[in-house]
């Protein structure tokens, strides 16, 4: 199955695809994204993340090209072609090519880029045990709601987990827990689940927002506050959420074992909705 890229109006090869080194993107960081993921064939909650990407690229005064109809044709064509059931679809607009000066080029013709690859699924070994994570600062700038290609301080804290035999690093910052460096937390206590709530602080997950929905729907409660800390070491459950992970268990953290049983029961409640919810809207699971 080809890995495909399309690049401000056609389709390449992946490894075919190029852009200009005065992209914007590449020099600076300047543009955002999205990662989107089919079953099937079928892009799970396109919709959401198009309004995602616009209110990302509106943020940061980037022009969107394409109205929700084109992205939409245009994923379908990717998909299609790429002929991966199971697609990672990533987006990415960046400002432009225009020589290198930090103010934006005017005029300026945004880069569309969309790559399509076959994703393989996460292990079922680590959802069924869960995997560990670390506790870590979080260095980001202040509007992680902006889905921004500058993800220096993820990769950073990132490594710095695997490198710690951990899969995920948790984000602290003043002494309030934000994200993952790739995912939205929920801490489960008492039968509740809590999860910081929208901020700058934090992305607002796609996933995150189905995961909260499908909970309250199954008659968990849901309590979207600050977190301290603290807490992390007091929960009876720990999950991580996100387009490629989807909701997986944390079976560690720094190293010290989290609740009981893995996955725990609200987690297996949360997980179980999901695959329903994938299985309704896109006839996989
Ligand atoms: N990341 N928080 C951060 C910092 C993220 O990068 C992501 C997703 C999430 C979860 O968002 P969603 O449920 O919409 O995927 C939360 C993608 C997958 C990535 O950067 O690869």
């Amino acid at each position: 199955m080809p890995n495909i890229a399309y690049v401000n109006g056609q389709f390449f090869p992946l490894e075919q695809a190029t852009i200009p080194i005065e992209d914007r993107g590449f020099q600076f960081g300047d543009g955002v994204y999205e990662v989107i993921r089919t079953y099937g064939g079928v892009p799970f909650r396109l919709h959401d993340h198009l309004l995602r990407l616009q209110s990302s690229a509106r943020a940061v005064s980037i022009s969107v090209p394409l109205s929700a109809t084109e992205w939409e044709a245009l994923i379908q064509e990717g998909v299609q072609r790429s002929r991966h059931a199971e697609c990672l679809v990533y987006i990415q607009l960046t400002r432009g090519v225009a020589p290198r000066a930090h103010l934006f080029p005017n005029p300026s013709k945004p880069t569309v880029v969309i790559t399509f690859r076959g994703i393989v699924r996460t292990d079922g070994v680590l959802v069924r045990e869960g995997v560990p994570a670390v506790i870590l600062p979080d260095l980001r700038w202040g509007r992680c709601s902006v889905k921004s290609l500058n993800l220096l301080a993820n990769v950073l804290a990132k490594q710095e987990a695997h490198d710690a035999g951990a899969r995920e690093a948790i984000l602290v910052k003043d002494g309030l827990v934000t994200e993952g460096c790739s995912s939205n937390v929920c801490l489960v206590r008492d039968g509740t689940i809590i999860t910081p709530p929208l901020s700058d602080q934090l992305l607002a997950g796609v996933t995150r927002a189905v995961v909260l929905e499908l909970a309250r729907k199954a008659g968990i409660v849901v309590d979207e506050r600050e977190v301290p800390q603290e807490e992390l070491a007091r929960v009876d459950e720990l999950f991580l959420i996100g387009t490629t992970i989807e909701v997986l268990p944390v079976s560690r953290l720094n190293n010290v074992p989290v609740g009981g049983r893995i996955p725990g029961p609200v987690t297996q409640v949360v997980s179980d909705a999901f695959r329903r919810c994938l299985l309704s809207e896109t006839g996989q699971e």
